[in-house]
């Protein structure tokens, strides 16, 4: 059935066609979205990545093409010969763009047919995202989805034409490489021609950006497709995509405030917001202690408070022990909740806490007919009301305590005060918080392998003042780093690097490599850093999550043409799959299963 376009060119795509172009003669070409048959009359909505159209087949006007109209179905590829023509005002459809034109059809060809689709191609479709992502070229034709992926390619060019404007070169960097120390596991590819060896795939372009500065290239950006074998979430992909960036003879305020004025660009250009400049900043430490993780969520309060200094020494043994220990107790106020909340949803907020490992949740209702509480008798008034006084507790409030490691503490209410908002409902969607995050440690200690890892990367700068501290107290040193935080979302980290070999070689030392281990991994970079090495400093967005915040989206794979499923597999592909044994003995790989 299927013809041939021959000398049939297409004038106009579906989704622009308004007012203006009444009277005209257009050539359309796409798909038949849906098809009505009134008798003599069969409209057909065509339908491509502009939008839809209604195209009108009147048997008086279209004679022997009519009967072609009759066999058109849901998805066939189709082009329309017409006349763009005013609907009548009760036929009129405001709810799509072209809602007050039709096309009054001539001519038809049916340039190719359709089966039945697995699923409708509507906004609304319900079905599993396995069935999505087996037929994802069906997805990508939902409306919604090229909306989509076609805004990321404006967010790519708009990114692409800010950095060219700022003179940043675009280079490539290779896929093929050796491990680049993000903190992930590699994928690995073996190698034919040298047998036993591998090449692993970047993480990040991190140390080829670092050795391009040394190369006198001044500013480097790159759009560049990272690979990570970890565990997949909504906003994580094994491969994925990063808007990389680094600068030389910079430190950490220039290099922040280029990214603001790109964010703001962004923002600007593609949502049409202003956002404020200066982004607000927290230290690391402060946005633990207010928000109990490194990338808060500022669009509401519920902000966290220590309460350690007056709880210290009472008789409720779990929160003196823990500060005892070394720990603290500190709370959130949850206000209004004292009334919100009745006593079943109380203890679901302990189950919630205990779920992220706290041992439990004291909490505190400040009533109408006085404190209820399991805790308070262990306190004397003063404390008492030294507590209300730092929470600054009124009638109705909820106050909520955890006693524990800080480490623990932070944990267990920073996601406490995320469930509070979500079940109090007081997240606007409509919101953009973004925010920096400064000054995070530069190692922390990994209790199982017993020694300091880099909590950034082994080639972050330490802050000048705490640079003698790498000798006698590793884990105060903080780092020139910083985050990019939006709406709860870590979008983009990045640091000033160290350029000096001996600062570089005492790091890896302090990591717990000896020089020769040092030399043997990171030997090139090392030797590199002898000749001639400019103070140089950078950063990197995830671009599949700015693409997904600035969409509202709830995961990254919406905004990702050909996403994988959480368990790394493609059911589109089928990827990963068996391999011939050829291939298996010509890269000298016998598989153990
Ligand atoms: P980092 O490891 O923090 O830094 O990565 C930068 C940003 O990349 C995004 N990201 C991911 N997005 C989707 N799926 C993943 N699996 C994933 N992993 C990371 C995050 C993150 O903030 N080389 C440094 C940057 C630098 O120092 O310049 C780096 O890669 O949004
Ligand atoms: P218990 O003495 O274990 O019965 O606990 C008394 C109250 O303190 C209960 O409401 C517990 O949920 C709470 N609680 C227990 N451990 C902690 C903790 N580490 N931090 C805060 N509250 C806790």
């Amino acid at each position: 059935m299927a013809e041939l376009m021959g000398d049939w060119k297409r004038t106009h795509m579906c989704g622009i066609l308004n007012t203006e172009h009444i009277g005209q003669e257009v050539t359309l070409m796409g798909w038949a979205h849906r098809r009505r048959d009134l008798g003599g009359l069969i409209f057909i909505d065509l339908r491509d990545r502009t939008g839809i159209v209604q195209i009108v087949f009147d048997e008086q006007n279209c004679g022997a093409f009519f009967e072609k109209a009759e066999a058109v179905r849901s998805e066939y590829v189709i082009a329309v010969k017409g006349t763009v023509v005013k609907r009548d005002p009760e036929t009129v459809n405001p709810k799509i763009e072209t809602g007050e034109i039709e096309v009054s059809a001539k001519q038809l060809k049916i340039l190719s047919a359709s089966a039945t689709p697995p699923f409708s191609i509507e906004d609304d479709t319900n079905v599993s995202e396995s069935v999505r992502l087996k037929y994802r070229y069906l997805d990508l034709r939902r409306p919604e989805m090229q909306r989509n992926i076609i805004m990321r390619h404006r967010i790519v060019k708009c990114v692409r034409d800010f950095l060219d404007s700022k003179g940043f070169y675009e280079i490539e960097t290779p896929m093929l490489t050796r491990s680049t120390p993000e903190g992930a596991r590699d994928y690995l590819v073996p190698s034919r021609i040298h047998p036993g060896k591998f090449y692993a795939l970047p993480q990040s372009p991190q140390l080829f950006k670092q050795l391009l500065m040394l190369s006198g290239y001044d500013r480097y950006f790159q759009i560049a497709r990272c690979f990570r074998d970890e565990d997949l979430r909504a906003d994580r992909q094994p491969e994925f995509t990063q808007i990389d960036i680094e600068m030389s003879f910079v430190d950490v305020e220039d290099v922040i405030s280029l990214n603001e004025l790109l964010l703001a660009d962004i923002f600007k250009k593609i949502l049409g917001v202003e956002i404020q400049l200066p982004l607000p900043r927290l230290t690391y430490r402060e946005a633990m202690e207010r928000y109990g993780t490194d990338k808060p969520d500022t669009r509401f309060g519920l902000e966290i408070k220590n309460v350690s200094d007056i709880v210290a020494g009472c008789d409720f043994k779990v929160f003196s022990s823990a500060i005892e220990r070394g720990g603290s107790v500190r709370a959130i106020n949850a206000k209004e909740c004292a009334i919100k909340f009745s006593r079943r949803e109380i203890d679901s907020l302990v189950d919630y806490v205990k779920n992220h490992n706290a041992k439990g949740l004291a909490w505190i209702a400040v009533e109408a007919d006085g404190l209820k509480s399991p805790i308070t008798k262990f306190f004397d008034q003063e404390q008492i009301n030294s507590l209300l006084e730092r929470l600054q507790a009124e009638m109705g409030d909820l106050l909520l305590f955890v006693a524990d490691r800080d480490e623990v503490v932070f944990q267990a209410l920073g996601q406490l005060r995320l469930e509070l908002a979500r079940r109090l409902n007081l997240i606007d969607d409509r919101e953009y918080r973004l925010l920096w995050v400064t000054e995070f440690p530069l190692l922390e200690y990994d209790e199982e392998e017993k020694r300091f890892v880099a909590v950034h990367h082994p080639f972050t700068s330490p802050m000048d003042e705490d640079i003698e501290l790498l000798d006698t107290d590793p884990g105060k040193v903080r780092a020139k780093a910083y985050d990019a935080v939006l709406n709860g979302v870590e979008l983009g980290s990045g640091s000033i690097r160290i350029h000096v070999s001996d600062l570089q070689e005492k790091m890896l030392n302090v990591l717990g490599f000896t020089q020769e281990q040092a030399w043997e991994r990171f030997g090139f970079l090392l030797e590199a850093f002898k000749y001639g090495t400019p103070p140089h400093g950078g950063f990197a967005y995830g671009l599949d999550r700015l693409v997904m915040l600035l969409l509202g989206r709830d995961t990254i794979r919406d905004v990702i043409a050909f996403p994988k499923m959480q368990n790394a597999s493609d059911p589109l592909t089928n990827a990963p799959s068996d391999v011939e044994p050829k291939q298996l003995r010509e890269l000298h790989i016998r598989v153990d299963s």
